[in-house]
Formats: structure tokens, sequence, C-alpha cells
């Protein structure tokens, strides 16, 4: 097999073995397939081309310690997709199809499941889109679900050390009674120009305000806001952010470990009160926020001046990697062993 260099991954695509697909077709959902092709045909006139179609999932598999892989929170993959399906009018696919997929394609990668030591872990890219033909604005009738996996390291290349954010007010990434709260790709492609922006003036992610009043902390680029005030987990209540199961997770291990949960409008305002800030989600684990900036106003919000992690961010960070690899016990089974 070829070499990979586990400890230096990048979040990005590496070609893996098998992907797996389903159809949706007369109204029913067909059996799993595995495919070792990267491509597949399309009709040109397919509705997620033209008219965003489109959901996706991001979820990950971890090796453990005694070589078993894990996945996490699989059932909570399922029922958010199974939301995106609503929002954009696409056919729900049933939890147990999606799980049946999720173990069959990392099964059948099982040699791309990075080593323990490494840190790393398998991406699974869970995506489903309308694939028949339609010119005018309607659903399509048929429907592609497929599941690929690719071994990643950090998202953001610094890993867990505070990055930059900024706040740019001429920017939004949803509206409030919009598609917010799916994980459609129309949100991503909202999100680029300002994204590159904020790469291009240094900062790891754009932190976006509420659409509305720009009044209210929403969430960061590809994650879940939330700060630490004293013993407190505050993270921002929103109709247009993405329900992060990262977030969710660490809200459960913030009160184990006796802190107040608050979930509510967080005003901007507020973030010079809290003593520690970061973005959440699969991808981003934690990532701790050094400072954001809002140019406009010609702030500046300061979380880390010693470019070290605060120890709260540190000890989510560590309690949830910790079950997600199997070093400490899965006390609120989120995790699925691979069999
Ligand atoms: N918010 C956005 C916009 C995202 O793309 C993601 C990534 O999935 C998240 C939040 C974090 O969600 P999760 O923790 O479920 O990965
Ligand atoms: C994830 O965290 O899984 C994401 O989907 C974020 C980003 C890569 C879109």
């Amino acid at each position: 097999m070829e070499s990979i260099d586990w400890s230096n991954l990048s979040f990005g695509y590496m070609p893996t073995d098998y992907n797996v697909r389903c159809t949706y077709k007369d109204g029913k959902w067909g059996d799993i397939t595995i495919s070792d092709s990267q491509t597949f045909e399309m009709h040109m006139a397919a509705t997620c081309l033209h008219y965003g179609q489109e959901a996706f999932e991001g979820m990950k598999a971890f090796r453990g310690k005694d070589g078993k892989i894990r996945i996490f929170r699989m059932d909570e993959n399922a029922a958010r997709l199974q939301s995106s399906c609503r929002g954009i009018m696409m056919p729900e696919l049933p939890t147990e199809k999606f799980n049946e997929a999720i173990l069959t394609v990392v099964k059948k990668n099982e040699r791309f499941v990075p080593p323990y030591e490494s840190g790393a872990s398998l991406y699974i890219r869970p995506l489903l889109i309308g694939t028949s033909a339609q010119v005018g604005v309607k659903p399509a009738k048929e429907y592609l679900f497929i599941v690929f996996v690719t071994p990643v390291g950090p998202y953001f290349k610094e890993g867990f050390k505070p990055t930059p954010m900024v706040i740019l007010r001429q920017y939004d990434r949803a509206a409030p009674l919009g598609t917010g709260r799916y994980k459609v790709g129309g949100n991503y492609a909202a999100s680029l120009v300002a994204g590159e922006k904020a790469h291009d003036m240094g900062y790891s992610a754009v932190l976006y305000l509420d659409a509305k009043e720009k009044k209210y902390i929403d969430e960061c680029g590809p994650a879940n806001f939330f700060g630490i005030r004293g013993n407190s987990y505050i993270t921002p209540k929103s109709s247009s952010i993405l329900p992060s199961i990262t977030n969710k997770s660490l809200m459960q291990l913030a009160e184990d470990l006796g802190m107040t949960v608050e979930v509510r409008q967080v005003p901007e305002e507020e973030l010079s009160t809290f003593d520690e800030a970061g973005a959440c989600g699969t991808a981003a684990v934690i990532s701790p926020i050094a400072r954001i900036d809002d140019l406009d106003e010609n702030k500046s919000y300061i979380f880390s001046k010693d470019g070290k992690p605060g120890p709260i961010c540190e000890k989510l960070y560590h309690k949830l990697r910790a079950i997600q690899y199997g070093d400490e016990p899965d006390t609120h089974n989120w995790v699925t062993i691979v069999e």
C-alpha cells in the first residue's frame, strides 16, 4: 500500500478504495451498492446542478489504542440529514439505510483509518442529491445518496491552537428563515467570498452575526461558536445556524464537568466578557479563538495572548477526543464500534 504520512495529514481529499451509493427511484430507496469509481454520470438538467438540491453530512471514524474503529454519533447525522431533506424537498433517507451505508464504507476502507498514535481520523462525507432532469423550479423525482471517506488531519492548519477570526458585516451566510439550519451546499456557496476574504487577511474564519439585526453572534464559517465565562458554557441560539453535533456533545460534557450551559442569543458586546472562545464542529473539533476583530467597529476581543488554548477549551477538547478514540468510557452511548 502507498505510504501515508498519517501524522501530517491536512483536511483534504485523498482517494480511498471504495464509496457506497443508493438511489431513490419510483418513490423508494434501492439497495446499497459498493463502487470503486470516484465519478458518476448525471443528467445535465439534474436539480442538484441548477437548483441546489444537495445536502451533505460530515462525521468521523477513529481508531483506538485497542485497534477498534469507533464512529461518533452516527444516528445524529442520520437525523440531521433527514432534516436537511425536509428543508429542501428531498426524500428522507431512513436511519437504518444511512447507518448501513456508513458502516459498509468504513469497513471497506478500513486500511485508511489512521492509526491511534497519529491523532488523525477518517472523515466520512455522506451526500444526497437530486439527479433527475427538471427545468422548472421543482424537486427532482430521482435522487442519489453517496458516501465517501478520506483520512484527515486538523481543519485549521494550526490544529488545537488559537487562531484569529473576523466579523465582516457586509456578508451574510444565511437568512433567519432561510436554509442556515440545514447542511445544504448553497449555504457554503454563500460563504465562499467572505471566507476567502478572511483568509486573505490572515484570519482562519468569519464569525457571522445574525443577518437581520447584525447584533447577535450566529456561527463561525464551518463551525458553531461557544464562549466560556467563569463556570458557564455559552452558545448562540439562532434559526440560521447549523445544529452542531459537536456543540451538543460539548454542552453535555460541560454539564458533566459541573458547568452551567446557556443556549441563548449572544449579543456581540458580550464577547468582551468571555474568558475563552472557540469554534466547534466535526472538522474543527474545538478550534480555540485567539481574537475576534470587528473591522467595521474597529474593535478587537482578545481571548488568548500567549498562543495557548484556555483551560476549559483544553479540558473539553481532551474529554471529547478521549471518548472518540475510546480512551475513556462512552457513558453517553455516542460511539458505534465497527465490528
Ligand atoms: N456549522 C456549520 C456551518 C458546519 O458546516 C458545521 C460542520 O458540520 C458545523 C457547524 C458543526 O457541526 P457538527 O459538529 O455536527 O460537525
Ligand atoms: C464538518 O465539520 O464536517 C463540516 O462539514 C465542515 C466543513 C468541512 C464544511
